[in-house]
């Protein structure tokens, strides 16, 4: 038999992993000391009530036969995905059926799996730096070619990101099949305004391409000429399809749960990609678990909506923190208003991973470095703002005094 050697030209550990890995062995080393996680973007707030009472009663729906749920459908229940095209589409002038909605354990998972849909020939644009599943699940897939001594995939097109742009990639001359983009972005945390998101619609539909579009901190947006989602744009219906999260939302991370959209109107080759999607669904997912999309569901109730809002509130705060303290520093630095992510360079050392060691033995503070989001993040770190305010505070405190 023949292994998919694929996997073989990955390097070995995926972001996440490595510096979990790293962390592991200051703490061996360093067992009295207390470290500040700003590293990976995982919430710390306790779930909303409401979700806790919907997800309570729907354990208890599971203890009598009479309310017992078994297999659910594999595209998530219906009640789930009504609320979902009326809380975030319709509400916002957009017009998405419930059966272009497919409930996931998350937008990760939807990510990877959506390369099934395409053959391994097409060319996949990323943006660089980029969320590191979009590459490595591609490469698995075979669509990334050979990796060169910069850190990219020979077969992949990279879209560069860096301060003069904004973090905001140029449309490209050559063409590319499918692109991932992420706004707001991780790890930028920048977004995309209107024009730009129209800029990539009509690029994909002149090239008859898909955008895999990535909104899981769409809640995170506070200014409102930015749109949420990709369907805001005239035409993106017939090239886009949308992956969208409660991790950050709702506080799921630890939950998993998420969606992806799939209109009926993209089709490719002569086929439906949301047929397809279903069909690959069915096949390799049983359905998200009841009691999970019971939780999700409580979301879009009225005392949900309040407290989740709090809850992005409380994280948009620490973001203001970390951002003042870098402005009263001089430290320039992207993100913070419209996303969970502050993403700055240091003034005085351009290797991220150097950083990110210095950060973690001398500040005691774990992030995440630049670098391991593609090469155009060599020298930047970025901070989640999903931590306590009091510790997120001291935190950039250290930062700042160490870097300046
Ligand atoms: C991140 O820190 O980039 C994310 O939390 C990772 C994820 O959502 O999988």
């Amino acid at each position: 038999m023949k292994i998919n050697e694929n996997f073989q030209k990955l390097p070995a550990g995926y972001l996440f992993s490595e510096i979990s890995r790293r962390v592991a062995e200051f703490r061996t080393n360093h067992p009295e000391v207390k470290l500040i996680h700003m590293g990976i973007g995982d919430v710390t707030l306790p779930l909303p009530n409401a979700v806790i009472e919907a997800m309570s009663k729907a354990v208890l729906d599971m203890a009598d036969a009479q309310t017992f749920h078994g297999y659910g459908p594999e595209q998530g229940y219906a009640s789930l995905r009504d609320l979902i095209a009326e809380n975030d589409y319709k509400a916002r002038g957009v017009d998405i059926t419930p059966d272009e909605i497919f409930i996931s354990d998350g937008a990760k998972s939807d990510c990877a799996n959506l390369g099934d849909l395409f053959d391994v020939d097409n060319i996949v644009a990323v943006c660089d730096p980029v969320y590191p599943v979009y590459v490595d699940s591609n490469v698995m897939a075979g669509r990334g070619g050979e990796l060169d001594e910069t850190g990219k995939w020979s077969n992949i097109l990279y879209l560069n990101c860096s301060a003069d742009n904004g973090f905001v990639p140029a449309i490209p001359e050559s063409k590319a099949d499918l692109i991932y983009l992420c706004f707001p972005n991780n790890p930028t945390g920048v977004v995309a305004s209107r024009d730009q998101l129209k800029a990539w619609v009509d690029y994909a539909l002149s090239n008859q391409a898909v955008i895999l579009f990535d909104s899981a901190y769409e809640a995170f947006i506070t200014d409102e000429s930015i749109p949420h989602s990709i369907y805001e744009i005239e035409g993106a219906k017939e090239c886009a399809i949308e992956i969208r999260s409660f991790s950050k939302t709702a506080g799921f991370t630890g939950m998993r749960c998420g969606y992806t959209v799939v209109p009926k109107a993209l089709k490719r080759g002569g086929a439906s990609l949301r047929d397809m999607w279903n069909r690959r669904q069915s096949t390799k997912f049983n359905g998200a678990s009841y009691i999970i999309q019971c939780g999700a569901a409580a979301v879009y109730s009225d005392s949900g909506k309040r407290e989740v809002r709090e809850n992005i509130d409380y994280y948009m705060n620490n973001a203001k923190i970390i951002a003042s303290a870098l402005k009263a520093a001089g430290i320039s630095f992207f993100g913070g208003e419209n996303a969970p992510y502050i993403w700055f360079k240091a003034p005085n050392e351009a290797d991220s991973w150097a950083l990110f060691d210095r950060l973690l033995n001398e500040a005691n503070v774990i992030t995440t470095p630049g670098a391991g989001f593609g090469p155009c993040g060599e020298g930047y770190i970025r901070l989640t703002a999903f931590g306590n305010a009091t510790e997120t505070a001291e935190a950039v405190k250290r930062i700042v005094s160490l870097i300046q």
